[in-house]
């Protein structure tokens, strides 16, 4: 018998299945071996798979989830950028309003990206001029560690996420100044980080990942702005990124990524990318891991 469209399962019932997915990657317990009557598959070369029928947007979220579901068991941490941008590029405009670039369905799937992570991190200028919360208070899910990356101790101790108490913080810099940001918010509140801040002022994100995967947090999601996910990105750091276009033209604001330039087209990035639709929005899931240069033609 077919089943009837009400009793075909759909987005709430496949949330809290990501969640235990999730929850077992964090216990690094290894994958249930999922039965027959279970609404998930799940084998080593293939990954996660749903069974049986599913409503389309239970199918479609399952497809963008599924590579951070899949992702290695073992070695190093798994980095996901996001960014929301306007048609021309900006994330917010020149004087830092982003409130909001893309629609309803593009926020949830943040407060999503969120649940799935061990820690959400934001540059300075986004925690500054946002005082963002961080949590996931749109979605069913834990909230992530949330990790400002100060390297200038330049925030204000009176920002939420130092605040609220609704999630651990960490303000992170260089070890060389953790005692100084530890008089500000509290040193259950620092990361000091050996080998962060270059003597040229640089950022050395491998050193921040290193030690975020020493406090056992190993899926890192860079939720913003343009100069720290272009950051993470010029050093190799991301797996993933995921842009999501709005039918928005800013003028003038503030970028989004920011790499250095390329001498020709066969030297710049092409990531295999996939394409979701999210109410007005498009978001390109891109793996930034396969994105080598072109090859040259001939
Ligand atoms: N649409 C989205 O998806 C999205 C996501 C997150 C944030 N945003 C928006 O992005 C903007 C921030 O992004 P961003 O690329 O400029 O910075 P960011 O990546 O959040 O932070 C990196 C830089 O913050 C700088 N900074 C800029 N303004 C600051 C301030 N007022 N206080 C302290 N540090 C500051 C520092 O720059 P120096 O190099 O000058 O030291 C630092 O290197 C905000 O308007 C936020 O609303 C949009």
């Amino acid at each position: 018998m077919m089943p009837t469209q009400s009793s075909i399962p759909g987005v709430d019932a496949l949330w809290p299945l990501c969640l235990d997915i999730v929850a077992q990657r964090r216990a690094r317990a290894a994958p249930q071996q999922w039965d027959a009557g279970s609404p998930l598959a799940w084998d080593a070369s293939q990954g996660f798979a749903l069974r049986g029928v599913w409503d389309a947007d239970a199918v479609e979220l399952f497809d963008l989830l599924k590579p951070l579901l899949d992702r290695p068991r073992e070695g190093r941490p798994w980095l996901i950028g996001q960014l929301g941008q306007s048609l021309d590029g900006c994330v917010a405009t020149h004087g830092g309003d982003s409130n909001y670039v893309n629609g309803r369905e593009v926020l949830v799937h943040l407060h999503r990206l969120r649940a799935l992570s061990d820690a959400v991190i934001v540059g300075a200028g986004t925690a500054a001029i946002d005082n963002p919360q961080l949590t996931t208070r749109h979605v069913a899910g834990a909230h992530p560690v949330r990790v400002l990356l100060d390297p200038e101790l330049s925030l204000s101790p009176t920002l939420r996420a130092f605040s609220d108490s609704e999630a651990a913080t960490l303000l992170v810099c260089d070890a060389a100044r953790a005692v100084e940001a530890a008089e500000r918010v509290g040193a259950h509140q620092v990361l000091g980080v050996r080998g962060l801040t270059g003597a040229d002022g640089s950022l050395n994100l491998h050193a921040l990942t290193a030690a975020l995967e020493a406090r056992g947090l190993r899926v890192l999601f860079v939720e913003g702005g343009g100069v720290t996910v272009s950051r993470f990105i010029a050093q190799g750091c991301l797996d993933r990124l995921h842009l999501s276009i709005a039918p928005v033209i800013i003028g003038a604001g503030r970028p989004g990524l920011q790499l250095p330039r390329s001498a020709a087209m066969r030297d710049c990035m092409r990531p295999s990318g996939r394409i979701f639709h999210m109410g007005a929005d498009v978001l390109w899931d891109l793996d930034l891991r396969a994105a080598q240069p072109a090859a040259p033609r001939s």
